[in-house]
């Protein structure tokens, strides 16, 4: 268990989120430079979060969906949108939670032992900047307080991060 983990209770997950966007909100102050703001921010969710084998950005350049900073086994590096979890949240601009997988048509497994995942899409105004991914060697890992949790630290990174990614497409 990290050291991160131990300084947060998931067991009163609305809490946890907020003492993270907390540590967040700090980790990201006065730095506009977006690759380093999602390093920061994956590193931060991934040693925070119980439960999870994979935490990282897929950013829309060109019109496809490219793997940026992460934590968790090497991943696929495109994803075109409408295809697997992050190209069906791109696609339809919401948060999906998958609780099961293997049950999900298209799913693009990068780690085997993957089960469930919740995929935030980043939106700043009208324009798609790409996902937030989270994956979890747990069935049913992520919940509704997940998704509003993770909603607010992707809405941190954005507010952070406004300077624009090279070659958004
Ligand atoms: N499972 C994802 C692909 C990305 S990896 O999980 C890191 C998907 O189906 O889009």
């Amino acid at each position: 268990m990290s050291h991160a983990a131990q300084r947060h209770d998931f067991r009163d997950k609305p809490r946890a989120y907020e003492q993270l966007a907390q540590e967040l909100g700090a980790l990201l102050a006065g730095e506009r430079d977006t690759i380093a703001n999602a390093a920061n921010t994956a590193a931060l969710i991934f040693g925070a979060l119980p439960q999870i084998n994979w935490a990282g950005f897929y950013f829309l350049k060109d019109g496809e969906l490219v793997v940026g900073p992460f934590q968790g086994q090497p991943a696929c590096v495109r994803i075109a949108l409408g295809k697997g979890v992050c190209g069906t949240a791109a696609a339809e601009r919401r948060t999906l939670i998958v609780p099961d997988v293997h049950e999900f048509p298209g799913h693009i497994a990068c780690d085997a032992a993957s089960r469930s995942e919740i995929v935030v899409p980043l939106i700043s105004g009208a324009t798609l900047l790409g996902v937030l991914d989270i994956d979890s060697p747990h069935p049913a890992r992520f919940d509704a307080a997940d998704a509003t949790g993770l909603e607010r630290l992707a809405a941190l990174f954005i507010a952070a991060s406004a300077a624009p990614l090279p070659d958004r497409g």
